[in-house]
């Protein structure tokens, strides 16, 4: 079981999973920690997009058609992105399709949807290689629990949110790690700008001194690959 998983500065992750590759939330052109821009991403075949603010929706229009990829986000973002002209997969909370790449399930997020009458989200990728929750922009909320054993077996990797201001700070993130139990965990949304400034070692040495989970500092531009030792 391998899944690659490179990080692109802000929320923005791209994942490989076997011959097939995802972006969520690329943000590229505008993101000041981006190490790459748009045009940089090779064979691109699905965009996942949590929301629509625009630090989430950021180059998804620009890809997609590049790519002739899969835009996948909530109704309302899909309705809105559809008529620029790409392919888009609308899908809402609670609501979990399957892919050819794998199974996606879309979590609640508690945040603004950026788009009249939607609402946040956050995905559950569930892959031959692995399963990913990337948290979308979000507060601290009690069912976040359910993504240990009740909505999926076990998340093998976390992403969340630390950068607080605008999602949960690194405490709630800590709590958040405590009731998920990911085998690993990454931090994101943070250092993008100074409103949302965080030491992401100071998450680190919490989750680590309070659960059994990795957590894995990824620098914009790193990769790393979840295996079955990790
Ligand atoms: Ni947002
Ligand atoms: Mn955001």
């Amino acid at each position: 079981m391998s899944l690659s998983v490179t990080f692109l500065g802000h929320a923005c992750w791209l994942i490989k999973s076997g011959e097939y590759t995802l972006i969520i939330d690329p943000f590229l052109q505008d993101n000041p920690l981006a190490p790459i821009e748009p045009e940089d991403i090779q064979d691109l075949g699905y965009v996942l997009v949590t929301h629509a603010h625009w630090d989430h929706l950021g180059d998804t229009v620009n890809l997609a058609s590049r790519h002739d990829a899969l835009v996948i986000s909530t109704a309302e973002v899909a309705t809105m992105i559809a008529e620029e002209g790409v392919r888009t997969h609308g899908m809402h909370l609670g609501g979990t399709h399957d892919f050819d790449f794998g199974t996606v399930r879309v979590f609640p997020a508690f945040h603004g949807s950026g788009v009249p009458g939607g609402h946040a989200a956050g995905f559950v990728l569930t892959t031959p290689e692995g399963t990913v929750y990337h948290a979308g922009d979000t507060a601290l909320f009690s069912d976040m629990k359910l993504l240990n054993g009740v909505v999926v077996e076990r998340v093998d990797l976390a992403l969340l949110p630390i950068g607080n201001n605008y999602t949960m700070g690194v405490d709630d993130a800590v709590l958040a790690t405590k009731w998920i139990k990911p085998r690993v965990v990454s931090p994101m949304h943070y250092n993008t700008w100074p409103v949302i400034k965080t030491d992401p070692d100071l998450f680190k040495s919490q989750v680590e001194a309070a659960t059994d989970t990795r957590t894995e500092i990824v620098e914009p531009g790193g990769s790393f690959v979840l295996d079955e030792q990790s």
